[in-house]
């Protein structure tokens, strides 16, 4: 695995004005990378205050946008305004993701569209707009925010892991096919992580999973994916006990008990 030079490389981060997006920011520009960093028009402050306060605690170049990822015309819009001003982008982290907490039958049907159009449908569509530039360079990467929901059906938010496991599937089968080009994909899995995606209506405040699984802070999961990302993984889980729980015991276990363990650990402590 060769490692990663960041410095002065030109990241962009989708999603980056809170949680996991926001601390990622950080680390890509404590690496010196230069950076774009886009969110929803709502939050155009947000991200403006970011992009001053990381101009000047670590002197590198952070220009803002803003597009709705869920719109049809939204994740190409987004493309063309970046590469506008960065013919260049090395490195497109798909970061913004929305989710809903319900049973399948009762959520409404405009949220589970929202989070196919945000999680899978803008990420999907960012990586075939990018990805031809990178191959015609020889270099770059795709640093898919994907979770550990991508290797389990995720009951209570169902769409949400499946949009995930089509996330895993689709950035996977891309690596085996980018072989020789110089371009590389990777996927941070992370675990239930302490940012505004699980105060979603309905969330239990305290998950059976959290007893044993933990609940994660974005700092510490954006600092362990940078690194990884660096080191030249391809899929990494931040944390021993979670990479162990779903990369070892969910391939030998049979799926009905991993299914019925899934279903019982969402449920309120
Ligand atoms: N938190 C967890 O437990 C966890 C675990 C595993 C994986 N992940 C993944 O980590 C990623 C980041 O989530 P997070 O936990 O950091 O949640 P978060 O704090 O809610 O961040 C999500 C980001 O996506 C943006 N976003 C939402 N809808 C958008 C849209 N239509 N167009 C453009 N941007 C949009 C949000 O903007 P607003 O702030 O305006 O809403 C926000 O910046 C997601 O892909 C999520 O699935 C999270």
């Amino acid at each position: 695995m060769n490692a990663i030079t960041l410095k002065d490389i030109t990241v962009l981060i989708t999603g980056a004005s809170s949680g996991i997006g926001r601390e990622l920011a950080r680390c890509f520009a404590m690496e010196k990378a230069h950076l774009i960093i886009a969110s929803l028009p709502s939050e155009k402050k947000a991200l403006e205050e970011l992009a001053g306060d990381l101009r000047r605690q670590y002197a590198v170049q952070v220009q803002t946008l803003v597009e709705d990822l869920a719109t049809l015309d939204g994740p190409e819009k987004l493309y063309r305004q970046a590469v506008a001003t960065h013919p260049r982008i090395d490195v497109l982290v798909n970061n913004a993701g929305v989710m809903a907490f319900g049973l399948f039958h009762q959520l409404s049907m405009e949220s589970q569209e929202r989070i196919v159009a945000v999680n899978l449908r803008a990420y999907m569509l960012l990586m075939r707009m990018f990805l031809p530039d990178m191959i015609r360079r020889g270099t770059g990467h795709i640093f898919n925010v994907s979770s550990v929901s991508a290797f389990v059906p995720t009951p209570r938010h169902s769409v949400y892991g499946a949009t995930k496991a089509f996330i895993q599937s689709l950035t996977e089968a891309v690596q085996e096919e980018l072989k020789g080009t110089g371009v590389r994909t990777f996927t941070l899995n992370p675990g239930y992580t302490d940012t505004p995606l699980l105060r979603v209506p309905g969330f239990p405040q305290k998950l059976r999973f959290f007893s044993f699984g933990g609940k994660s802070s974005p700092a510490v999961i954006a600092r362990k994916g940078v690194e990884a990302f660096k080191r030249g993984k391809r899929v990494y889980i931040p944390g021993i006990h979670l990479w162990f729980l779903f990369m070892v015991m969910n391939r030998f276990a049979p799926r009905r008990l991993i299914n019925r363990v899934s279903e019982l650990m969402v449920k309120e402590a």
